[in-house]
């Protein structure tokens, strides 16, 4: 608040409170000229007007308040609360702090959200023979704490952290087959991630389709557990000062014949041409991604181009402007907004929605995923 407002609430407040108090006592000491039979000889539709003493409950209540006042003033940041913090105290994050209308609520929302990770873990993860990971979580929950407090923390505490949430993978696997967590899970997608994945996580333009087996990032647990906690931002270089648009076309040209039905069947014929000059560019510029066979790879976040997926589109003119102006998705990072017990039944959720057939030794090399932290501010403002 800045110091006109402050100063403007306090001496409204205090205003009011000396004129109160100044009218009580000017009352109490006022007495009225009395006439011989006890009234005041005024006298409205035949009600005449004694001077009799205030009753005592009223008094009593009118100088409580009065005395309330101060006590809030003391208690209560209300007077100058840039220079008095009041006396009153709230617990956030297990210290003592002032209290503030913004602390009492991360107050409330930490007290809530130790019913919720009580009730998981008493009744989702014991029930469904996880129980195994409430280690893990507590570890995990401390390893994040002392990263939030330190402005410099040391350079293997995100390592450590990364290396927990791995850990938590089987347990995941064994919530997916547990009806109650997939049941709060789906609760929790609908909450969160609808409004880019779809109510039924299927995607669009842009968005992945999080129910078939073609990953960007990885469909093992460990991998969406990853891509949920840190956040990925699509890499996908944009070509066309490098590559020019007639480059850009024999690239788009090869990705089309890669595809399982060139693309789209509204590309009509191939331009068998383009095709040979964008399959050397391809082996340059693109296999360092996508992988020589264009397979992709979950390490970089670069999706299989021989199948017959698009996550921007396989018309021809789509396929040039994601060459020309590059593509790079975001998906949000997950850990501060809802803690590793939620994330932990959302990934349980997605990994049993995923079409897990199609796991091939033929498909991409499942590597390990790539941890890409995304920026706090650049994923709020999603
Ligand atoms: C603001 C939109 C947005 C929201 C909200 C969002 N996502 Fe995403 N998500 C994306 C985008 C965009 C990508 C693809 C990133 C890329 O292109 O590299 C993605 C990727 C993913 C992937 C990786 C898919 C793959 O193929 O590897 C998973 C898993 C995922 N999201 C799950 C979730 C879950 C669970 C939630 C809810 C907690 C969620 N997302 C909320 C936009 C969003
Ligand atoms: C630095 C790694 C990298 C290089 C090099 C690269 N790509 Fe990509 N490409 C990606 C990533 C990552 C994505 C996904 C972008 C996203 O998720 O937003 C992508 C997406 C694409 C898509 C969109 C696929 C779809 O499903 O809509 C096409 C097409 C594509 N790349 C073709 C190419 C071609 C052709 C080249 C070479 C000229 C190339 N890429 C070079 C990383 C790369």
């Amino acid at each position: 608040m800045t110091f006109f407002w402050s100063s403007w609430i306090t001496l409204i407040s205090f205003g009011c409170w000396l004129f109160i108090l100044g009218v009580l006592l000017f009352v109490l000491k006022y007495k009225p000229d009395v006439e011989e039979d006890g009234t005041t000889g005024h006298e409205y539709d035949g009600i005449r007007e004694y001077d009799k003493p205030l009753p005592k409950w009223w008094l009593v209540i009118f100088f409580g308040s009065i005395v309330w006042g101060v006590a809030y003033w003391v208690f209560f940041p209300a007077m100058f609360p840039k220079h008095w913090e009041g006396i009153a105290t709230v617990e956030v994050d297990g210290e003592t702090v002032p209290w503030t209308s913004k602390n009492e609520l991360f107050s409330e929302l930490e007290s809530n959200n130790k019913v919720f990770t009580d009730n998981f873990e008493k009744s989702i993860l014991v029930k469904a023979d996880a129980a195994g990971a409430t280690a893990t979580l507590g570890t995990l929950n401390e390893l994040q704490a002392t990263m939030r407090r330190s402005e410099n923390p040391p350079a293997d505490l995100q390592t450590k952290i990364d290396e927990k949430v791995a850990e938590l993978a089987p347990y995941v696997e064994k919530l997916s087959e547990n009806p109650n967590a997939l049941k709060v899970g789906s609760r929790l997608f609908l909450q969160n991630c609808s409004v880019c994945h779809g109510s039924n996580a299927k995607g669009a333009t842009g968005y992945p389709n999080l129910t078939d087996n073609d990953w960007l990032y990885g469909g093992e647990a460990s991998n969406i557990l990853t891509t949920l906690h840190n956040g990925r931002i699509g890499g996908m270089p944009a070509w066309r000062d490098q590559i020019g648009e007639d480059g850009v076309r024999a690239a788009s040209e090869y990705v089309l014949s890669l595809s399982s039905n060139n693309g789209s069947k509204s590309n009509g014929e191939l331009d068998q041409t383009l095709v040979n000059q964008g399959e050397a560019i391809f082996k340059q510029q693109c296999a360092l991604c996508h992988s020589e066979s264009g397979k992709g790879m979950i390490s970089a976040g670069a999706p299989n181009l021989t199948d017959n997926i698009w996550l921007y589109g396989g018309e021809r003119e789509t396929v040039r402007n994601t060459l020309r102006y590059g593509r790079a998705g975001v998906m949000p990072q997950w850990e501060t907004k809802l803690g590793n017990e939620r994330i932990m039944l959302l990934a349980a959720y997605i990994y049993s929605l995923s079409d897990k057939t199609g796991k091939s030794p033929e498909a991409a090399p499942v590597t390990a995923a790539a941890t890409q932290p995304v920026a706090t501010e650049e994923a709020t403002a999603n």
